[in-house]
């Protein structure tokens, strides 16, 4: 298709058959939502393919959905990682697009969107619970609409749950279908019926969706999509579909265009990202490439979120070394310190490579901070081997760490072990664990006392309008005392006092900022 053509087809919205949406019935989307509506399924999951990532540059808001939201608002509620929070800019863009204005206040939304979170039990359950409490207001006003979407949806037995029991819930859609965001509130604004539109097809990228971020000093990029890795514990492979890089033109441009509109950090997104390119037939171009582009690009800082051991390579390595915009803060999830337990989650490393791979990166980059995710009581876990996760957390010297009791996702092949390992035995291990990781952050943070560093400011502190807060080059929480006028700016703050997950400090210069 030539570039003119393009255009002309740009602004006709089509569903997967290349039929233009708005020549379809009430009755083709009943039909439409049956017949794409198929529940995720892991065996299926793992045979997909490589091929058949599309790449897409047209998105519009369809002419006629353009000002359906005047006079109205909306509330995005997001539980769940980074990535859904970018899912949430991303909605937030399209609604605006649209022509609704956010809102705080449940009240005052004619849309509710709860963008979800499948990764543990406790994140759906506080999801169900929002779902109910939001019933008497949708009873009181029918008119609103409330959806729910992000990775819960993306599974059967939670659709059905809601379809079920939840009903004053209008619309479910899944985290492939963000784009077709103004067809379902279409759809929900005529239809009796509730709107289900969950895409177990994943295939494609779509480069132009409109974003809102939230501020204007750090921004997420999405590098890449899915997760093909299958730890057997994990629900996301299922509700992120299969890894799609998008394209390095299209990434380089974005965050350069981030640099010109002032931001002064990014952070790449993608459930594996040093995974970046293996899907790509042409596969020389890899995550180390990427960051080495990024590198050269005028934006202060670049970090990552999440890396996963196994695909981190020495050039990768190499690239992070040259420092610059490049921060010298790994975050690599580590889950177990017992390499029997890394083999029944599938994580493809033993803990003989993981400690060979730390050893390399901390000889490459000598100041390097790490910190790491750890999931305690995974099925049949022996005192033996949570010793192990102890042992190595001091070996490696994390200095932070994400800690999770193993919750089984239905679904995931651990799921179905019988574990005889009880919930006592699990907490008391998170505790200690716990303990540690609090010891090493305190003691991590004690060496910064009298120290100079660079504090980009990100506004005033949650507990104090008069103290200044933001972030290290290691993503460490500084709070200071200094003018409004420095939020957005890097500066130098000298540490006077150390807590165990925050630093205190004073503004090396007291006149930057000051008028
Ligand atoms: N892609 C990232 C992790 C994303 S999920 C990676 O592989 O590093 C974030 C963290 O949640 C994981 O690192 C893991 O520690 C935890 N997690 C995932 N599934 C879990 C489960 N079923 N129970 C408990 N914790 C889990
Ligand atoms: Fe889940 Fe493993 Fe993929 Fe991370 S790498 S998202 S833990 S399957
Ligand atoms: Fe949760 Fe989905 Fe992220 S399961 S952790 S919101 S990818």
């Amino acid at each position: 298709m030539n570039e003119q053509q393009r255009k002309e087809m740009s602004h006709i919205q089509t569903d997967q058959n290349n039929k233009p949406l708005h020549e379809k019935t009430s009755a083709d989307f009943a039909k439409y939502f049956e017949a794409t509506y198929e529940p995720p399924n892991i065996n299926k999951a793992r045979k997909r393919g490589r091929d058949e990532i599309e790449v897409h540059y047209d998105f519009e808001v369809p002419e006629d959905m353009r000002m359906i939201g005047k006079g109205k608002h909306f509330l995005i509620r997001t539980y769940g990682c980074q990535m859904n929070e970018h899912d949430t800019e991303v909605m937030a863009g399209i609604l605006t697009e649209m022509g609704y204005t956010p809102t705080t206040n449940t009240e005052d939304a004619e849309i509710i969107l709860l963008n979800t979170c499948a990764i543990r039990e406790n994140a759906e359950n506080k999801v169900f619970g929002e779902i109910g409490h939001l019933k008497p207001l949708k009873l009181e006003n029918p008119d609103i609409i409330v959806g729910v979407c992000g990775c819960m949806s993306q599974q059967e037995g939670v659709v059905n749950r809601i379809l079920q029991k939840h009903q004053h819930v209008d619309l479910i859609f899944g985290t492939h279908n963000i784009h077709r965001l103004p067809e379902l509130i279409k759809e929900a604004m005529f239809s009796k019926e509730n709107v289900v539109e969950v895409w177990s097809k994943e295939g494609d990228i779509i480069e132009n969706l409109p974003k809102v971020r939230h501020g204007k000093i750090k921004a997420w990029v999405n590098i890449m999509y899915g997760c093909d890795k299958f730890c057997t514990y994990c629900i996301v492979p299922m509700t992120r579909g299969k890894e799609r890089s998008r394209l390095p033109k299209d990434i380089i441009q974005e965050v350069r265009h981030l640099a010109a509109q002032g931001y002064k950090e990014v952070t790449l997104l993608g459930q594996n990202v040093n995974a970046y390119g293996k899907d790509f037939e042409d596969d020389s171009y890899r995550f180390g490439d990427l960051m080495n582009d990024l590198h050269k690009i005028d934006i202060p800082r670049v970090r990552f979120t999440t890396s996963h051991p196994r695909d981190f390579d020495d050039h990768l390595i190499e690239v992070l070394a040259q420092g610059g915009n490049l921060l010298d803060h790994i975050h690599l999830p580590v889950q177990s310190g017992n390499s029997h337990i890394l083999r029944k989650m599938n994580r493809k490393y033993t803990r003989e490579s993981y400690l060979e791979l730390v050893d390399k990166i901390k000889q490459a980059i000598p100041n390097v901070t790490l910190t790491t995710d750890i999931i305690v009581g995974f099925p049949n876990e022996t005192d033996e081997q949570f010793e192990e996760t102890m042992t190595l957390m001091e070996e490696v010297g994390f200095e932070s760490a994400y800690t999770f009791i193993y919750s089984p996702r239905e679904g995931t092949p651990a799921a179905v072990q019988k574990d005889d390992i009880s919930m006592e035995v699990k907490r008391e291990r998170l505790q200690r664990l716990n303990a540690l990781v609090n010891k090493q952050s305190a003691e991590s943070m004690k060496a910064y006392k009298g120290e100079i560093v660079k504090v980009l400011v990100e506004g005033e502190s949650k507990k104090d309008p008069d103290v200044l807060s933001g972030y290290t080059e290691k993503n460490k929480v500084v709070n200071f005392k200094g003018p409004h006028s420095i939020i957005g700016e890097i500066v130098d703050v000298k540490i006077t006092e150390t807590r165990t997950w925050s630093l205190n400090g004073e503004m090396v210069d007291q006149t930057v900022g000051v008028k």
